[in-house]
């Protein structure tokens, strides 16, 4: 068959609706041709700054070419032996750079899959082998990802559980604390209690499950006493308490894991997303005798830990260090939390900013109404960006936030200039 030229993003779309299933969701009508650290160039050579990275992928920035450089070596030594049975060296390494980096006093070890979900499905099937308990708490408005363990995490019914039901047994849901939307770590905590007067008792739960910040949630970040008194009730009845890092970690919040600025630690840890800079892998780091309970055989996966993503997984590494990227995090937080809250300042529907290091977002309401969520206008202000040049992201339970996350190493004068767009996003639409 003749490839049709790619011409037109309109042209490309009919063809992806015509062959791709619906229910993957597109949130921009626009086909890439290239793309280069924080910016995208359509294939109708219209360039956007890009402030989505691939959904928390590229805190390195696209085609950074010492991650490209890496990859390239990699693929031209070997691509793939599975690690179960041939081993090799970078997932050793990474797995030694990672048991170094996650807080915590005490021995880890890690392994490495594909995914975010994997990541998580891991961390479920470890934490219930070593406490030889099934329960598992998760959090209101959390995301896990989209397989069906994950999706029994995950605290948002539409889109990602609609229909796929019955998830599997055992997982539980107390309240995310959310001062902004009425709930309080004390009411948290407290329905943590509820659950374990309600519906499963302590001595059968083997983990609590949180995000640091929530992510598709809504950029709420956990706060401390919160963590604390999770932490509090896991040692009291023995339950683990897992940090689903997928979307903080890499050096998102400001420290390379979120937890990392916790009062305690966790006993687990999943990362994914960002670690290798837009290369498919996920990991799992935790208590070393905790990681260790499956017997030999019960985890792995055929691509899990490719050397491809072990390869770009530590070239990342060595970015963030010869970039210092994690402070770069702290000071690019603190100028797009300016460049938003100038902007908040002459829209009365952004109600609130907030975030913890570049992981930043507003929350968007009627008239500034805190009762009166819009993801209409959400929706609206994301489409005139776009037009305008730059990619956004929309998050939230109600789907009235918009996230950023441009990559750490865009410059200061690329993401001013995101800003302005977005400025300008808003005042088209008033
Ligand atoms: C916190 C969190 N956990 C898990 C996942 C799932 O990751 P993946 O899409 O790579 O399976 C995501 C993805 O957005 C996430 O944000």
């Amino acid at each position: 068959m003749q490839r049709e030229p790619h011409l037109s993003n309109a042209a490309l779309m009919a063809r992806r609706h015509a062959a791709v299933a619906r229910g993957v969701g597109q949130t921009h009508e626009i086909f890439v041709s290239r793309a280069s650290n924080a910016e995208v160039w359509d294939v109708e050579g219209r360039r956007y700054v890009d402030f989505a990275g691939g959904i928390a992928v590229l805190n390195t920035g696209h085609c950074h070419p010492q991650i490209s450089a890496a990859v390239k070596a990699q693929v031209d030594l070997y691509s793939h032996t599975c690690f179960q049975v041939l081993a090799y060296e970078p997932y050793v390494e990474l797995a030694e750079r990672l048991n170094a980096l996650a807080p915590g006093n005490f021995t880890k070890k890690s392994i490495f899959l594909s995914t975010g979900a994997e990541a998580v499905e891991n961390a479920v099937k470890v934490a219930r082998a070593y406490t030889r308990r099934p329960g598992v708490i998760a959090f209101t408005g959390g995301y896990h990802g989209r397989t069906m363990m994950t999706l029994g995490l995950t605290g948002k019914v539409a889109p990602y559980k609609l229909g796929f039901g019955p998830f599997p047994g055992e997982v539980f849901h107390a309240l995310y604390p959310n001062a902004l939307h009425g709930v309080s770590v004390d009411d948290a905590l407290h329905s943590v209690e509820l659950l374990f007067k309600n519906d499963i008792e302590p001595e059968r739960v083997a983990a609590f499950i949180l995000e640091p910040v929530q992510g598709e949630g809504g950029f709420y970040v956990a706060p401390h006493d919160f963590v604390a008194g999770l932490r509090a009730l896991a040692d009291r009845y023995g339950i683990l308490l897992i940090a689903d890092e997928v979307q903080t970690g890499a050096g998102r919040t400001g420290t390379w894991f979120a937890c990392e600025q916790w009062p305690v630690a966790p006993d687990l840890i999943t990362t994914a997303k960002s670690m290798a800079g837009g290369f498919p892998i996920s990991g799992l780091v935790g208590r070393a005798e905790v990681m260790d309970a499956p017997a030999p055989g019960g985890l792995g996966g055929t691509y899990a830990g490719s050397p491809i993503g072990c390869a770009a997984a530590l070239a990342v590494l060595e970015v963030f260090e010869a970039e210092q990227l994690l402070a770069r995090s702290r000071t690019l937080g603190e100028r797009l939390t300016a460049g938003l809250r100038g902007i908040a300042a002459s829209e009365p529907a952004i109600g609130d900013v907030r975030g913890l290091g570049a992981m930043v977002a507003i929350e968007l309401f009627e008239g500034g109404d805190l009762a009166r969520p819009d993801a209409a206008l959400t929706r609206n202000v994301v489409a005139e960006a776009a037009r305008r040049g730059l990619i956004l992201l929309s998050c939230g339970t109600y789907g009235n936030v918009i996230r950023v996350l441009v990559p750490l190493t865009a410059s200061d004068l690329l993401v001013d200039e995101g800003l302005s767009i977005l400025a300008a996003s808003f005042a088209a639409l008033r």
